[in-house]
C-alpha cells in the first residue's frame, strides 16, 4: 500500500467514528465525505468494525479475462473465482450494520451462485434487478444475453427502503405514452411509476463526458449507483464500495451526501482525478426519490467545495 496521502484542497476531512479499527492502514485520499484505501479488499476489510457500514455495493470483476492491471488476475478457474468472492462477501456482510443493504453487480452466471452465498450467511432477498444490455454479442448455441444482475439483500429487515419514481415512458420518435394503464390512466401518480425489477433505461459508459480518459476498463452508470445509493440510505449514511474502479460509487456519494468507503487494488489515481475533476459529468437522471428528488441532471458538479454536498433536494 502507499504510503502518500491525498487530502483534496478543499473542506475538513471526514471523522468516522466506530468504522474503523485502531491501526487501520492510511487512506491515499481523505475527502469530507469518504476514505480511499490503496489495496487489496481481503487486507482493507478485517480493518473495518463489524456492524459498521449502510450500505454494500460491490462490483467486483466478472472473471471474464478483462486487463485491469498486473495486480488483477481476472481469468481464475471457476471454483477459484468463487472462492474468493465467499471470502470478501462474507466481510462485507460482516461489516454490515443489521437492516442494511448489500448490492452485488455481476453476470447472472455468478449471481446464481453469489447470491445463495448471501442467503446462506442469513442475508434477506430483495431483488434480482435485471439491468438491460443496449451492445449484446450473441453467443453461438445459447440464448441472447439482455440483462446483467444486480442483487439486492439486506442484513434482516431493511432500515431504509426508499420508493422511487420513474417518469411515464414515452415513445422517442412520437413522443407519446407507450402503455394504456389499462384505463387508469388518469388515476396515476403525476410523479411517475413505481421502479420495477427490470432497469431498462442505463445506459452503457462510452462518452467521455462520463469517464475518465486514463481508465480503459469499465465502469458504471452514476444512474444505476445512485438508485441503489437512494433507494438504502439517507444522507450522512455510510456506502463501503470494495472495488473501486474508477470511482463512480464515491463520485455519487460524494453528490449525495452519504459517507463512503473505497477500496481499490490497481490504480487509485484515476479515482483521485475523478473526485479533484468537474468535468466528469453523471447520466441524466428523472428518478423521483419519495421525500426527495434527484435533480443531477447531467451537470457539472459543483460538490468539491465547503458548501453542502447535497444535490437532492
Ligand atoms: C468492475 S471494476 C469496478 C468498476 C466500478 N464499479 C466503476 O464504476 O468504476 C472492478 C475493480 O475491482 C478492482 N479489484 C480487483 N480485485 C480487487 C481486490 N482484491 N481488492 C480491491 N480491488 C480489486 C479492479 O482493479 C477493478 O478496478
Amino acid at each position: 500500500m502507499s504510503d502518500m496521502q491525498t487530502h483534496l484542497k478543499f473542506g475538513a476531512t471526514w471523522s468516522p467514528t466506530g468504522i474503523f479499527k485502531p491501526g487501520n492502514p492510511k487512506p491515499v485520499l481523505t475527502t469530507p465525505m469518504g476514505y480511499l484505501f490503496d489495496g487489496d479488499c481481503l487486507q482493507v476489510l478485517p480493518t473495518i468494525f463489524d456492524n459498521s457500514v449502510d450500505t454494500v455495493f460491490a462490483d467486483p470483476p466478472f472473471n471474464i479475462g478483462k486487463t485491469y492491471g498486473k495486480k488483477v488476475n481476472d481469468s481464475r478457474p471457476d471454483e477459484e473465482y468463487v472462492a474468493w468472492c465467499k471470502k470478501w462477501i462474507d466481510e462485507c456482510i460482516r461489516v454490515l450494520k443489521p437492516g442494511g443493504a448489500f448490492f452485488l453487480y455481476n453476470l447472472p452466471r455468478w449471481n446464481i451462485i453469489l447470491g445463495a452465498q448471501l442467503a446462506e450467511q442469513g442475508l434477506t432477498f430483495r431483488h434480482w434487478v435485471a439491468i438491460g444490455l443496449k451492445v449484446l454479442m450473441p453467443i453461438p448455441g445459447r440464448l441472447y444475453p439482455a440483462h446483467y444482475s444486480l442483487l439486492y439483500y439486506t442484513k434482516g429487515k431493511p432500515k431504509t427502503f426508499r420508493n422511487i419514481r420513474v417518469p411515464i415512458q414515452t415513445c422517442r420518435h412520437c413522443g407519446g405514452e407507450v402503455k394504456d394503464y389499462g384505463g387508469h390512466r388518469n388515476a396515476m401518480n403525476p410523479k411517475g411509476v413505481n421502479l420495477t425489477d427490470i432497469w431498462e433505461d442505463i445506459s452503457p459508459v462510452r462518452h467521455w463526458r462520463f469517464k475518465s480518459k486514463n481508465r480503459k476498463a469499465n465502469q458504471l452508470s452514476t444512474k444505476l449507483v445512485n438508485r441503489a445509493v437512494q433507494i438504502s440510505t439517507h444522507p450522512g449514511d455510510t456506502i463501503l464500495d470494495p472495488f473501486g474502479g474508477a470511482g463512480t460509487t464515491f463520485d455519487v456519494c460524494e453528490a449525495a451526501g452519504r459517507h463512503w468507503i473505497g477500496i481499490e487494488l490497481q490504480n487509485c489515481d484515476v479515482i483521485i482525478e475523478r473526485m479533484e475533476s468537474v468535468n466528469i459529468r453523471h447520466h441524466e437522471n428523472d428518478d423521483f426519490v419519495e421525500e426527495q428528488r434527484i435533480s443531477g441532471v447531467g451537470q457539472k458538479k459543483t460538490h468539491m467545495t465547503n458548501k453542502p454536498t447535497v444535490k437532492c433536494v
